[in-house]
């Protein structure tokens, strides 16, 4: 099929790689003609892995960006795949891909052709039918059901393993309501169900619950994280084993055993983004979402704990501490929302002076806090330490033990149960 997506973020950067290594011919629209290049040059402007090669291999054949929307007009089938920001009250900024959509309708305007327009950015319910698809119309004096459809079809990849979860995904879903739409959805991702064995569910429903589906997935695995971090801040101060006990719960199928891992809680550009949006949305209607804002509390208040831990053992005013990870998760450079950053703050208000490590993310954490120390190394951050206060779980601060022995005070507070105790250092376990 001819496939075009719009936005070479990375979500839109990923599908189309993805897209044209199922066998379809991709053009991926951006404005930013440095991307743009960059794409056709055979390299992706973000880094995943496996999207090197596969953006190597495809780029230029049955793979080409532009920033011309008329680019597209020969293909069937355009996903949106534009950021959607935050407002001040959490709330959902919609503007990009409204003007993007009101783009696409003044290009489709030239063709005659019934074109398909999915959503796959992450919108409140309503926003495809209310705001993209009246923008379209609006673009190009189009109507609706005449000269296009819209469909919603959200996405469900993680940083760090995007390439490997759009070829094994639990599930995929169409948001349709029209035949057209549901089946043109279907001919784009039958290469990839075909090839999964049969093993992804699809799920065929209706646009509202398509938008929806996204927010209550992100919303569930937060509060999930949330939910233990709480039942491990209570087992902490009981001296019970929090991760035993989730091991256990974890048994139960009702429950799983993913995302139990208590902690410093969650970070990254999507939890906090989506569950306050769709908090704000439900208030927009009168509603008073008690559990999500909790959930939010909740992860709030782990970097707090983390610090107050650190306060029993040691006075760090005037002494060195060591922030070891500063990414929101291992295994990429992303710190939007990361738990290091207001771990950073509360150490900076203590007037501690803070040297921080990251294998990867250290440069854009500079770009926030330009005045910290950062280490080339795990040994080098905790070495003459009076604390260290572990973060994100890479493996090589993980495997850090020895080098705790150089610290001034040999306090070691783990967010990530990635260290194990032993004598000669004062340990604590943020919950457990
Ligand atoms: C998340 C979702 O998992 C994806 O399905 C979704 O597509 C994506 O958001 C999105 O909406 O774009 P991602 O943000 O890449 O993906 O990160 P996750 O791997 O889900 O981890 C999120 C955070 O939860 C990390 O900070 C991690 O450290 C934390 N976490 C996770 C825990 O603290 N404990 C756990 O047991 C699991």
């Amino acid at each position: 099929m001819r496939v075009s997506i719009v936005g070479s973020g990375y979500v839109g950067t990923t599908i189309a790689a993805c897209f044209a290594d199922l066998g379809h011919e991709v053009v991926n629209i951006d404005i930013d003609e440095s991307i743009v290049e960059q794409l056709n040059a055979g390299t992706p402007p973000i880094h995943e892995p496996g999207l090197a090669d596969l953006v190597s291999t495809h780029a230029g054949d049955r793979l080409t960006a532009s920033t011309d929307y008329e680019d597209l007009l020969d293909t069937e089938v355009t996903f949106l795949a534009l950021p959607t920001p935050s407002n001040e009250d959490g709330s959902n900024d919609t503007s990009i891909i409204e003007a993007a959509a009101e783009t696409l309708g003044a290009t489709l305007a030239a063709t005659s052709d019934r074109h398909l327009v999915v959503v796959k950015s992450t919108v409140v319910p309503g926003t495809t039918e209310t705001v993209v698809a009246p923008a379209v119309e609006a673009g190009g004096d189009l109507t609706r059901g005449e000269d296009f459809e819209v469909a919603m079809n959200p996405e469900f990849l993680r940083e760090g393993t995007a390439v490997e979860d759009f070829r094994h995904p639990d599930k995929i879903v169409f948001g349709t309501d029209t035949a057209f739409a549901g089946d043109r959805l279907n001919a784009v991702f039958d290469p990839l169900v075909d090839a999964s064995n049969a093993d992804t569910a699809v799920v065929e429903t209706g646009i509202r619950e398509a938008e929806m589906i996204k927010y209550a997935n992100n919303a569930f695995l937060a509060s999930k994280v949330s939910l233990i971090n709480e039942l491990g801040n209570i087992c902490k101060a009981y001296d019970v084993d929090s991760y035993e006990v989730a091991d256990a719960i974890g048994l139960d199928d009702r429950i799983g055993a993913r995302f139990l891992r208590s902690g410093l809680g969650w970070g990254g550009s999507c939890f906090l983004k989506d569950v306050s949006a769709i908090a704000a949305a439900g208030r927009a209607k009168g509603y008073d979402p008690v559990m999500l804002d909790a959930a939010v509390t909740v992860n709030d208040r782990q970097p707090v704990q983390l610090l107050s831990l650190m306060d029993r053992h040691v006075d760090v005013a005037g002494e060195r501490v060591a922030v070891l990870g500063l990414s929101f998760k291992p295994g990429t450079d992303d710190i939007r929302n990361a738990r290091s950053i207001p771990v950073i703050e509360g150490l900076l208000e203590r007037d501690a002076t803070v040297v921080a490590y990251d294998p990867v993310a250290s440069d854009r954490m500079r770009e926030q806090f330009p005045d910290i120390e950062y280490a080339d190394s795990p040994e080098a951050a905790v070495d003459g330490a009076a604390a260290a206060l572990v973060v994100t779980e890479w493996d090589e601060i993980a495997a850090l033990d020895d080098a705790f022995d150089t610290m001034a005070t040999p306090v070691v507070v783990d967010g990530r149960r990635a260290i194990d105790r032993r004598d000669g250092i004062i340990y604590e376990g943020l919950t457990w």
